[in-house]
C-alpha cells in the first residue's frame, strides 16, 4: 500500500475536519492550547516532510516556513483572513493557499451586532453592577445608552460580512451608510431586496454621520491603522465603534487618546493590537464603561466552526491531490 501523505495541523480543530483528514492522511496535530512557535512549525514540517499544512490565524507563515518541508504542496488556513500568510512568498513558490470565506459571514455579523448592542445598552456594565452589589432599586437614569433603532449605521467595507451586518440593520429601521474602495452594486441590490437602502459615501462622510461604525475590511497595507487620531476626531461624540475585522485596522494609541478625551462614546472590540490583549494593557483601563473586549470569537458558533473545519480539510485535500482548491486565497 502506498504511504499516505503527511499533514501538519497547528491546533486541534473540530473533529468534523480532523476526521476527514484522518481518513486519507497521516495527520500530526499540535495539541497545546497556545500556538506552536514559528521555529517549531518549521522543525515539524521538516521532520515529518509534510505535504500539507493546515494553520490558524495565529501562526505566522512566510517563505521560511514554506521552504521547511521539501514536499509541501498546499497551505490551508482555518480562517477567512489570510494576513498571517505571506501571499507573495506563496505565489513565488506557486503554493496553493486555501481559506474559509462565506461560511462565517452571518455568524460574524451576528457577533458584530452583539458587540453593537452590548456597547450601546451597557450590558457588561449592568452585570458588573449586579455582581458588585450596587443594585438597590430601579433607576430612572441607571445605565442609559443610545437607541439602536432608527440610528445611522456606517459599515466600512461592504464585503460578505459587512453586507450581513448591514442586512441586520433593516430589523432596527436604521439608516445604512457604507464606504469601500468602490461601490458594491451587487451587495446594494441584495440589500435593497430586503428593504435596506445602503448608501455609498466617502469615509469622511461616514465617520461624521454615523452613530455606529462597524469595521469589515481585510488587513492590508492600505487598511493598517485606517482608524487613527484624525478619523476618531471626525466621529460624533456619541459614536460607538465596533471592530470584528483585524486589530491593527485601528491605531491602538489613537483609540486610547480618543477614549481618554471622550472624542467618542464607546468601542467594542473582538480583535486587538496586540492580540491577545494582555489584561494589564493600558487600554483595559477603559473597560467596561468605554470599552468592551472579547477574545476574537466572532466566528465561534458551533455550526460555523464545524463548517470551517470541513472547508479547511477540503482545501487541503484538493491541494494534496493536485486539484484546484474549492476556496483559494490566491488572487494571482
Ligand atoms: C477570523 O477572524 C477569520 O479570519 O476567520
Amino acid at each position: 500500500m502506498a504511504t499516505q501523505p503527511t499533514v501538519y495541523v497547528t491546533r486541534r480543530i473540530p473533529d468534523a475536519g480532523i476526521d476527514r483528514l484522518e481518513e486519507k492522511y497521516n495527520v500530526h496535530v499540535w495539541e497545546e492550547k497556545t500556538p506552536p512557535s514559528k521555529d517549531h512549525i518549521i522543525e515539524t514540517l521538516a521532520d515529518i516532510e509534510a505535504e500539507g499544512l493546515l494553520c490558524l490565524l495565529s501562526d505566522e507563515i512566510d517563505g521560511e516556513v514554506m521552504d521547511a518541508s521539501p514536499n509541501l504542496k498546499v497551505i490551508s488556513t482555518f480562517s477567512v483572513g489570510y494576513d498571517h500568510i505571506d501571499m507573495d512568498d506563496a505565489a513565488d513558490r506557486d503554493l496553493p493557499v486555501g481559506h474559509t470565506p462565506g461560511v462565517l459571514s452571518e455568524t460574524t455579523a451576528d457577533f458584530a451586532w452583539s458587540l453593537l448592542m452590548t456597547t450601546a445598552r451597557r450590558t457588561v456594565e449592568g452585570q458588573d453592577y449586579v455582581l458588585d452589589g450596587k443594585w438597590e432599586t430601579w433607576g430612572p437614569k441607571l445605565l442609559t445608552g443610545p437607541d439602536v433603532h432608527h440610528a445611522t449605521l456606517g459599515v466600512i467595507g461592504l464585503g460578505n460580512i459587512g453586507t450581513e451586518v448591514a442586512r441586520r440593520a433593516g430589523g432596527f429601521d436604521m439608516d445604512v451608510l457604507y464606504s469601500d474602495v468602490e461601490p458594491n452594486e451587487a451587495s446594494e441590490s441584495e440589500l435593497a431586496d430586503v428593504g435596506v437602502d445602503a448608501e455609498y459615501v466617502d469615509q469622511d462622510e461616514l465617520l461624521a454621520e454615523s452613530d455606529f461604525i462597524s469595521l469589515h475590511v481585510p488587513l492590508l497595507d492600505a487598511t493598517h491603522h485606517l482608524i487613527g487620531e484624525s478619523e476618531f476626531q471626525q466621529m460624533k461624540e456619541e459614536a460607538i465603534l465596533i471592530n470584528t475585522s483585524r486589530g491593527p485596522v485601528i491605531d491602538p494609541e489613537a483609540m486610547d487618546t480618543a477614549l481618554e478625551n471622550d472624542w467618542i462614546t464607546r468601542v467594542g472590540l473582538d480583535v486587538t493590537e496586540p492580540e491577545p490583549l494582555p489584561a494589564d494593557h493600558e487600554l483595559t483601563r477603559h473597560i467596561p464603561e468605554q470599552l468592551v473586549v472579547t477574545p476574537h470569537i466572532a466566528s465561534a458558533s458551533i455550526q460555523t466552526r464545524n463548517k470551517m473545519a470541513r472547508m479547511a480539510a477540503d482545501n487541503l485535500s484538493a491541494g494534496l491531490e493536485g486539484e484546484p482548491l474549492p476556496n483559494s486565497a490566491r488572487k494571482d
